[in-house]
């Protein structure tokens, strides 16, 4: 069954960008006049996603204003004759819905929110402080198509070098073919021995059954409830794949990431 619906969980309290994220969202930071999540929405679109789910704390209502119609902006642009203009403000061609996350209790407890959303259907969740950019597919369509194949979840995966691998959760695998894994097990942030050096990165698709997954897990790695921990406790009972993302991906949360990011859009002009 083909994905359709995507949650993007950004009800996240962004401590590594303070102390602009008092006040701006990371996910609105600007990247080439455009903020951030609207990349990852366009990805999502460009993947054939239909509706999406963003998943939101009390100090994120600009990414709700943001994505809403902006009537003022259309009649001043109008009054001005600057016509040409408007299409700059066109809200995105697809279905969006907010909620709340009332604690950041972590991603695990971000998607959790997002069960009624999904129903029975296979589901992504796309992060929006991860960004993918190159001219290869979009990154959420790679992993679709490992989904199409062989009906279970695929979770997006990056190389990463061996001192950072403390930072993600880490895979250990069966490879089946080139970029393609089985997954075998997940560590959360492992502190010594990662199982590989293949890291989750920021885009997953999922069968509806994470959802019990998600019910059944507690608390984890820095008191919050783990998505990896979720997938750990799938893994066991559901076959799982894992996807090497072939674009290079950009963490908004890391200003070195931000930056090059910026330059890597500027160069190519996308
Ligand atoms: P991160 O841990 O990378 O983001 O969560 P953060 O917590 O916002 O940022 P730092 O690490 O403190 O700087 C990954 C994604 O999960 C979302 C975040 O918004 C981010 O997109 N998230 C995290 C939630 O939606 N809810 C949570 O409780 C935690």
């Amino acid at each position: 069954m083909s994905v359709k619906k995507a949650i993007i969980p950004a009800a996240g309290y962004g401590t590594r960008s303070l102390p602009i994220t008092k006040a701006v969202p990371k996910e609105m930071f600007p990247v080439a006049g455009k903020p951030a999540i609207q990349y990852v929405v366009e990805e999502a679109i460009a993947s054939g996603i239909e509706e999406i789910l963003i998943v939101l704390s009390r100090n994120k209502s600009l990414i709700m204003d943001y994505f809403d119609r902006s009537l003022e902006y259309e009649a001043f642009l109008e009054k001005v004759n600057k016509q040409h203009l408007i299409g700059k403000i066109d809200t995105p061609d697809i279905h969006l819905q907010y909620i709340r996350q009332p604690f950041a209790e972590g991603l695990g407890a971000a998607v959790k929110l997002g069960r009624r959303f999904a129903g029975n259907e296979p589901f992504a969740v796309l992060l929006p402080d991860d960004i993918f950019i190159g001219d290869e597919a979009p990154a959420l369509a790679q992993l679709s198509d490992l989904h199409n194949e062989t009906g279970f979840s695929v979770v997006g995966l990056k190389k990463v070098k061996n001192e950072l691998l403390k930072n993600y959760g880490v895979i250990k695998e069966e490879k089946v073919s080139e970029g393609k894994y089985r997954l075998i097990d997940i560590v959360e942030k492992p502190k010594e021995s990662p199982p590989s050096n293949l890291a989750v990165s920021g885009r997953y698709i999922f069968t509806p059954s994470l959802f019990d997954h998600l019910e059944k897990t507690t608390k984890g790695a820095g008191g919050e409830l783990q998505l990896t921990d979720a997938v750990k406790s799938l893994l066991k009972e559901e076959k799982c794949y894992g996807m090497e993302i072939s674009r290079n991906r950009y963490d908004i949360g890391s200003e070195a990431d931000y930056l090059r990011l910026i330059q890597s859009i500027m160069e190519s002009g996308r």
